[in-house]
């Protein structure tokens, strides 16, 4: 095999790896999870979790790629020696292209919201009181994705953002590891910090920000429950994309003189304050208006809109806020995708072949152009009034987002503690996560034990549950 891909700097490599893990799960639903699970009492189990169970799982997915310098099929069976292995991989892999495709459709109404807002059509309609904008911005997005209300009209605009959503990923990955996906994330990372604070800033000066930064913020242990761990440990799993060939695949081209532990630490970090950013802008307009705080789509893309609309010092502030929420979402959304889709380029280029020859980096992104923007157009499809997309009585869209969370992701996570773990030698695994002996063994030997004993007896009681 020729020279491979990798990240060509420090920065780079951490920005990619932070944009796969800030993503739409961080804005719009971390905040509201800590919100309502005790604050920066949830805050402090979080962190907690992603260090001792998360940490030493996204570890593992790094060592197995960064041993296995190839997909995540393929680095599953170099690492371990064994064939079957690869089949973890692979599941992983499609798993990552099916979180893609719908993925691609939440990230296709971030685009259409981009537009939206810049040609002025989010704007508040004069004389019409805050909780009627709210419900007319929900008619506004039920009738676009395809529920309710004029369907025909909003049927085609979904698709077409979903498939220019994944068209633009392509693109992106087109230009390679380096050039493309590290170039992209190296600008967006920080712009998307940026406007984090930008927002942040403007509504400190809402009457509502106090409230909305302690309903984040202080600790209220009484609201901790058990159920509350096991959300942490979920929402960190999805968050820190493990269990999904991401990390693996981008573990691949971490360079060997990178520490994986601080690669690791910098990233979980990173995640943590980009959730809390997001819900000290979001927060602070919902509770200056006596809004009832909620998440997903509906905050997003309903409440979230008419509440910019309305903010105090004139129209131009909305004219401005939305725009910036909704190009942040995209970054958000973009970078996480970068992830999901390359896992998938890697193994195309590096498995596949036809009539003897490897395929090439832009025809396997034609291939998955096609494949995963069909799922996509499906998942798309199943959101509509009267689909007929139904899997076991839920729509293709929430069973692929279920199937996947909660069944796919902790059985990879504990595939990786395992292979780790369990059956590389221990020098290997040592030499990975030291460069060599470049870095310290002291937290090396830590995180070893975790993932050898702990972290697959946590995930498997926590998968247990999760099927309930
Ligand atoms: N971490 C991303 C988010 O928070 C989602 C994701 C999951 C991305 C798995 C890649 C792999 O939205």
């Amino acid at each position: 095999m020729g020279e491979r891909n990798q990240f060509a700097s420090k920065f780079g490599t951490m920005a990619a790896i932070a944009g796969s893990a800030v993503g739409l799960g961080n804005i719009w639903r971390f905040p509201y999870v800590a919100g309502n699970n005790g604050g920066a009492a949830f805050l402090i189990i979080y962190a907690i979790i992603c260090v001792l169970i998360s940490m030493p799982v996204m570890l593992s997915e790094f060592v197995i790629g960064r041993r296995g310098r190839s997909n995540t099929y393929r680095s599953f069976m170099v690492a371990s020696g064994k064939k079957g292995w690869g089949i973890v991989g692979a599941v992983e892999i499609f798993a990552g292209l099916a979180i893609l495709a719908f993925y691609c459709v939440v990230a296709g109404w971030s685009l259409e919201y981009i537009f939206a807002s810049a040609m002025g059509q989010l704007k508040a309609v004069e004389g019409v009181d805050l909780m009627e904008q709210i419900a007319q911005m929900g008619v506004r997005f039920d009738t676009f994705v395809g529920q309710g209300g004029e369907k025909i009209l909003g049927i085609y605009r979904p698709i077409a953002w979903t498939i220019i959503f994944l068209g633009l990923n392509c693109i992106v990955l087109a230009f390679g590891v380096s050039k493309g996906i590290e170039r992209c994330s190296k600008f967006m990372i920080p712009a998307l910090f940026l406007l984090l604070l930008v927002l942040v800033i403007m509504s400190v000066r809402l009457d509502g920000f106090a409230a909305g930064a302690a309903f984040l913020l202080k600790p209220n242990w009484s609201a901790v429950t058990p159920q509350t761990i096991m959300d942490a440990l979920g929402q960190s799993f999805f968050s820190l994309s493990l269990g999904m060939s991401a990390m693996t695949t981008y573990g691949s081209y971490i360079q060997k003189d990178q520490s994986l532990v601080s690669v690791s630490f910098i990233v979980v970090i990173a995640t943590i304050l980009m959730a809390i950013l997001a819900g000290l802008a979001i927060f602070p307009s919902t509770f200056t208006y006596g809004v009832e705080v909620s998440s997903g789509p509906g905050l997003v893309f309903k409440t979230l809109p008419a509440l910019f609309a309305s903010l105090p010092g004139g129209p131009w502030v909305g004219v401005v806020v939305s725009p910036i929420f909704f190009v942040l979402l995209f970054f958000a959304a973009v970078t996480s995708s970068f992830s999901l889709l390359e896992a998938g380029t890697a193994y195309v280029t590096e498995e596949w072949g036809f009539k003897g020859k490897k395929i090439n980096r832009p025809m396997a992104l034609v291939i998955l152009f096609v494949l995963v923007g069909t799922l996509s157009v499906f998942c798309a499809l199943s959101q509509m009034e009267g689909s007929s997309l139904f899997i076991m009585e839920t729509s293709l869209f929430d069973f692929l987002d279920k199937l996947t969370s909660n069944i796919i992701l902790p059985l990879g996570g504990i595939a990786a503690c395992i292979l780790v773990g369990q059956r590389m030698e221990r020098e290997v695994v040592f030499d990975e996560l030291t460069s060599n002996g470049q870095f310290s063994a002291k937290l090396v030997k830590f995180f070893y034990f975790m993932a050898k004993y702990i972290c697959p007896i946590v995930i498997f009681y926590m998968f247990i549950k999760g099927l309930e």
